[in-house]
């Protein structure tokens, strides 16, 4: 994971994962999961993401259950790892999200408490200057993706991403430990909206 996510600035480096294994756990923890699985579904989760694949889904699942299966890891625990790493992906505010086991709602969560608060900001802009998006465009308004396709293929600024996804997290949540971490971090996104516009806007100039 170290060697294969060394200096990604798209907000999934190592630190992106040490962080996920960290909030990972905690959230495992307080939900009595198996915490082996979610360490390993964690540290793997973002080894190979389609975005960065021309969107082969399989690649990332494949790629965790091949270094599994190759340190002699029990089939039992590869199939749930790789399950894991398969439907983690948010993929558009208006498509229905994969079943997960208890595991994978733990990585999820921690995976979507690392996209909100100040940490969260910082990876959208991130994101937004890897792919060359403006910050903000008042004439491109935010749009509910309908599919996983348009949702992929969307150019808006990174603001849009805000109302997009970022805002939306904290209500699709699988745990009740993660959605209590995840209020004071989704308060925190609001306000910067907020003054980010007022700042734009030159509201705050009097
Ligand atoms: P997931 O972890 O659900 O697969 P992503 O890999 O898309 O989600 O998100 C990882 C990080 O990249 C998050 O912090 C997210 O906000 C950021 N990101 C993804 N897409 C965009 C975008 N269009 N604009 C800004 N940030 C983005
Ligand atoms: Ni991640």
């Amino acid at each position: 994971m170290r060697e294969t996510l060394a200096g990604d600035a798209s907000g999934h480096d190592p630190w992106h994962v040490q962080r996920v294994r960290r909030a990972a756990l905690h959230i495992g923890r307080g939900e009595g999961a198996d915490l082996y699985v979610v360490e390993l579904a964690a540290l793997l989760h973002d080894i190979a993401d389609s975005k960065f694949h021309d969107g082969d889904e399989e690649i990332g699942p494949r790629r965790a259950m091949e270094w599994l299966a190759s340190l002699g890891v029990e089939p039992v625990v590869v199939e749930q790892v790789g399950a894991i790493v398969r439907d983690l992906s948010f993929r558009g505010a208006g498509v229905e999200q994969r079943e997960l086991t208890l595991e994978g709602q733990a990585v999820q969560d921690a995976d979507r408490l690392d996209a909100i608060g100040a940490i969260g900001v910082g990876r959208a802009f991130a994101y937004g200057g890897h792919k060359g998006r403006p910050l903000y465009d008042p004439a491109i308004p935010p749009e509910a993706h309908a599919t996983a396709e348009r949702y992929k293929s969307n150019r808006s600024p990174t603001l849009n991403h805000f109302h997009e996804k970022l805002l939306l997290l904290k209500d699709r949540l699988n745990t009740p430990t993660a959605r209590a971490l995840a209020e004071r971090r989704h308060q925190f996104l609001e306000e910067f909206v907020e003054r980010f516009l007022e700042e734009w806007e030159g509201r705050d100039l009097g």
